[in-house]
């Protein structure tokens, strides 16, 4: 059982680990009898998840010492809950030596409910949250932690089949409580950024409009720059909001490719000719290199235009002015074509490049500002190139620049028809 407080657990003996033989991750083999015993006698088994966040900081920062101190009085916390926020029996806590998660399986639905539902326990997930945070929080404070200690959470059901040995249901829901409790913390920072991406033009809208009421709208001169600012700043939204709908289609997969031959090079010339006017303006120019030989390909014009005026528009954001920035386009692997977007601009650091196909992930909050970036382009693009059945992705050095190839499949994402007959 290792350092986590033996005494509370002292009744179920055999607490230990298996690992997973194709992953080599920890299984929880402790309570998999029992688990197997409840599964013969009803349908479900709840399976609720600790662990806590950074762990591996805190033992970087305090020592082994107090970090285990910690983990330890997180268990005896969860011995001191049962019978409160779960019925006694129910519960059978895990942690180990160097582990820093705790498990809680509920073997019973609530009271008068013949199955769970997700919100019983997600119920009892948050109660149990609240009450770890406080007690190792006040533990932590005792023992000189400066940091707060945060606890992620997730649960799911193991259901009982019969077919399947009990310790991959448990590994199984295991991997599942885990994802679920990264998908979790997704969704906040998207919400708490989402949130802010709204007001800022939110804000510069409303203050406007006050001014203008206050009195403003007797300079017609000003109130007609006003209300410029105010048309503009709307639009953008409602630019944001297009976008997010876009974002969230794509990854529902609702949204509708129309595939048909496409000149990948006629679609690189024009975005070129489209974006010449706004890259002169920041001394840059644009080139086009392809190759005749390039192939049509099965693609979505209007989707694919998107995702090069968004690479071509970063690509001239962050370039110096009197550089190049090229589109270069040319045969990849057998049935395959790639359109690179070369800059010779400011680069991106090798720590963020696989963040920056994330929903409104921008280098640094000030750049983006600068440049009016809301971190949107890249991610659809990505989307947009999968669902070609392609790829988008980027080398870069900093200070010398950045490429972002999209790479596409002649035939597009469709399934070679009628192969046997060629054969
Ligand atoms: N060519 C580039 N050179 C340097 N940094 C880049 C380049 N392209 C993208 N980035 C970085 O990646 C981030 C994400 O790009 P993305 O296109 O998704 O968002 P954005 O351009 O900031 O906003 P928008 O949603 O309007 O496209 C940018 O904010 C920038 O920090
Ligand atoms: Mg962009």
């Amino acid at each position: 059982m290792g350092s986590v407080n033996r005494e509370a657990f002292e009744e179920y003996p055999e607490v230990g680990f298996l690992r997973d033989e194709l992953t080599g991750l920890p299984i929880l083999n402790s309570v998999l009898e029992q688990v197997d015993f409840h599964l013969q006698r009803r349908d479900q088994v709840g399976f609720l998840y600790f662990d806590v966040v950074q762990f591996h900081l805190l033992k970087e920062t305090y020592g082994r010492e107090i970090s285990e101190a910690l983990l330890e009085e997180s268990g005896q916390a969860l011995a001191r809950l049962r019978g409160r926020l779960f019925r006694d029996r129910d519960l059978v806590a895990v942690g180990g030596r160097g582990t820093d998660y705790f498990v809680i399986f509920l073997f019973s639905p609530p009271r008068h409910k013949a199955s769970f539902s997700q919100s019983d326990l997600k119920m009892v997930s948050c109660r149990v949250v609240q009450k770890l945070t406080n007690l190792i929080n006040e533990k932590a404070a005792s023992l000189g932690v400066k940091e707060k200690i945060d606890f992620h959470s997730g649960y799911t059901v193991i259901v009982h089949d019969p077919e399947t040995p009990v310790e991959r249901l448990v590994y199984e829901a295991q991997k599942e409580a885990a994802l679920q409790s990264d998908l979790d913390e997704v969704l906040v920072t998207f919400v708490s950024n989402l949130t802010h991406e709204l007001r800022t033009p939110l804000t510069c809208i409303k203050g406007y409009a006050e001014t203008l009421l206050e009195g403003a709208l007797e300079d017609r001169d000003l109130a007609r720059r006003w209300l410029q600012v105010i048309s503009e700043e709307a639009e953008r939204l409602e630019r944001l909001i297009n976008d997010l709908l876009d974002v969230s289609m794509m990854e529902a997969q609702q949204v509708e490719f129309h595939f048909e031959p496409t000149d990948l090079l006629l679609l690189a010339q024009r975005t070129a000719e489209v974006l010449m006017p706004h890259a002169s303006k920041s001394g840059v120019t644009l080139a086009v290199r392809g190759t005749d030989a390039l192939p049509l390909i099965q693609g979505d014009r209007d989707r694919l235009n998107q995702v090069l005026l968004n690479l071509v528009d970063n690509a001239v954001k962050y370039s110096p002015p009197g550089s190049e920035v090229i589109l270069r386009l040319g045969l990849g692997a057998p049935g395959w074509v790639f359109l690179e977007v070369l800059d010779r601009g400011t680069g991106i650091p090798a720590s963020q490049l696989p963040r920056i196909f994330e929903r409104f992930y921008r280098i640094e909050k000030g750049r983006g500002a600068r440049h009016g970036g809301r971190g949107l382009g890249l991610s659809i693009a990505k989307r947009i190139a999968e669902a070609h059945g392609g790829d988008l992705s980027v080398e870069s050095q900093m200070g010398s620049g950045s490429v972002f190839r999209l790479d596409l499949p002649v035939r597009g994402p469709f399934i070679e028809e009628g192969r046997d007959e060629e054969d």
